[in-house]
């Protein structure tokens, strides 16, 4: 008896440890190195070439490339300035790097000789082709839901792309992160796998979109919270992700904060094009607009749209008053800084640049994405309704850390927006997070803080 429940303990104990480890394996996206510019996106040509017919099984191939745009795999597992699907990005976890690994048919490094049963392997139940367990950077916990035919169809499309000789990085992670068998623990406690179930009370549109959010298009990856154990905390899909330097907004009803005020048509709008009247695609939902919804077809981005929109909303929150002094000072930077993009009333200019009043992303309880895009500058994102990607300047060495904070207070607090005033402090922190709290001077002459 004694004996049975030390097992007990320990094997919980053990459990709980792997658990918080594997939790720092999540990824919050790309890896990003400090002072280079974000990723410049351009069209995935190779994700939109039409199947010839002469391809064999052209039908299941046509499919199968459909849903790897859904599934956006390109996002993740193309390098730095291609190849497509080569593999080798470094994805950032808080404590170290895992490369993605290589999709193009290469038999010695890519997955040329993988079986149909072990690519869904890798897709429902995490298991890599070894039989070893593949990290929760992969999204697997979402793919679960994906049926058979599905990730045959995915298969078979990625068998007839280039195939790129490319081995991948050894994953930068330290001791005991390495030992993949900790996943085994985490997926224990997180993990269920199974496809999805239709609930039969619900429109067939809406059970599409539920598939497509929850599976393929992993939305709730970046969209619902973690608890520090990198789970979805129970309770709170689609209220709002933190991803470390940007924050993937609330999607659920509610009006301040979320898509409330949007109809189904400017979900759709803003899936295909990136823009719609009330918002650009900014940040790691750039890279899913445009290797990803703006190629899915009208009839999906709909089913989307209408399963989005049926999302509780997420408690509001209420907001404690803003300093007169910081509003004030925020109104004078705004009109010199802002007001020639985005108007001085924060109306924007239409599908051009952003409005700013009643704007959800700005309004965020978090602020780390506003200060992302304030201090990096930001690029909306290419999609084939519209090519251009429109540019937003960084403010870094133009603005001080108080005048940042003040503008984002004032900007937070006007035209019918609400939310939290922001501290120089949280501002400091994005800037050293970013990498530009120090001039790197091309001279030669050295770094000054
Ligand atoms: C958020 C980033 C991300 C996305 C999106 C993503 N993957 Fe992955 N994938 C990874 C990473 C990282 C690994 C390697 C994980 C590891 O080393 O354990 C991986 C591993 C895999 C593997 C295992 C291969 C092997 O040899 O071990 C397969 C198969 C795979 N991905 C297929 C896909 C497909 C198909 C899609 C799109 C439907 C996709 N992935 C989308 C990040 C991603
Ligand atoms: C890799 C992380 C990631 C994934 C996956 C992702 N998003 Fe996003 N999403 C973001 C971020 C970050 C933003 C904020 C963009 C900005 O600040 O301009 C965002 C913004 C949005 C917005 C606009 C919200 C607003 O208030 O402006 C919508 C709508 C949206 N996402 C829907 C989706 C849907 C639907 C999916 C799945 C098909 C999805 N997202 C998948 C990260 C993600
Ligand atoms: C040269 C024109 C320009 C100026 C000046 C400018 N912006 Fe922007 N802004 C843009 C563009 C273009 C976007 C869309 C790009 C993106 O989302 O990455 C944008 C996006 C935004 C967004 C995100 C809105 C959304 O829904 O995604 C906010 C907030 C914002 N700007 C605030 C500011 C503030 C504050 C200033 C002044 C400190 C400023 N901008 C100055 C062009 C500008």
């Amino acid at each position: 008896m004694k004996l049975r429940s030390l097992t007990i303990t320990l094997a919980v104990l053990i459990l709980a440890t792997a658990a918080v480890a594997i939790a720092a394996t999540l990824t919050s996206g790309p890896m990003r190195h400090p002072n280079v510019p974000p990723r410049h996106l351009a069209l995935p040509l190779f994700l939109t070439q039409p199947v010839s017919d002469q391809t064999p099984n052209a039908d299941q191939v046509r499919r199968g490339q459909y849903l790897v745009r859904v599934g956006d795999c390109a996002s993740c597992h193309t390098p730095e300035g291609g190849p497509l699907f080569a593999g080798s990005l470094g994805l950032n976890t808080p404590f170290g790097v895992i490369y993605s690994t290589n999709l193009t048919p290469d038999r010695e490094t890519g997955i040329g000789n993988l079986t149909p049963d072990k690519f869904y392997a890798a897709l429902h139940n995490g298991i890599g082709p070894k039989g070893v367990p593949i990290y929760p950077a992969m999204p697997y916990t979402a793919f679960t839901r994906v049926n058979r035919a599905d990730s045959d169809a995915m298969m078979a499309y990625l068998k007839t792309i280039p195939a790129v000789h490319r081995p991948r990085p050894a994953n930068q992670l330290p001791f005991p992160l390495n030992f993949r068998f900790m996943v085994r623990g985490w997926n224990l406690l997180f993990f269920r796998s199974g496809e999805y179930v239709s609930d039969p009370a619900k429109s067939v549109e809406w059970n599409r979109g539920a598939y497509l959010v929850n599976g393929l298009g992993h939305c709730g990856s970046c969209h619902t919270p973690k608890n520090f154990l990198g789970s979805d905390k129970g309770g709170k899909a689609f209220h709002g992700g933190d991803l470390d330097e940007w924050v993937a907004p609330d999607l659920t009803a509610n009006a301040r904060t979320g898509l409330g005020s949007w109809s189904t048509g400017d979900i759709v709008e803003y899936l295909k094009t990136g823009r719609n009247q009330r918002a650009n695609a900014g940040g790691a939902m750039a890279d899913v607009v445009t290797n990803s919804t703006s190629l899915m077809n009208d009839q999906d981005l709909h089913a989307i749209a209408v399963y989005i929109k049926d999302q509780p909303s997420s408690p509001s929150s209420t907001v404690r008053d803003v300093d007169a002094g910081a509003m004030r000072r925020g109104k004078e930077i705004y009109s010199d800084a802002c007001s020639s993009c985005h108007m001085l009333e924060g109306g924007g200019q239409r599908k051009t640049f952003p409005p700013l009043a009643r704007n959800a992303m700005l309004q965020q309880a978090d602020p780390s994405g506003l200060l992302h895009l304030i201090l990096a500058g930001g690029r909306s994102a290419p999609t084939p309704t519209r090519p251009t990607a429109l540019s937003m300047p960084s403010f870094a060495w133009k603005l001080t850390d108080q005048q940042i904070a003040d503008v984002s207070t004032y900007i937070r607090n006007n035209w019918g927006n609400s939310a939290e005033a922001v501290s120089t402090k949280a501002v400091a922190d994005m800037r050293r997070q970013l990498g530009l709290d120090v001039i790197r001077r091309t001279d030669g002459s050295g770094d000054s803080p």
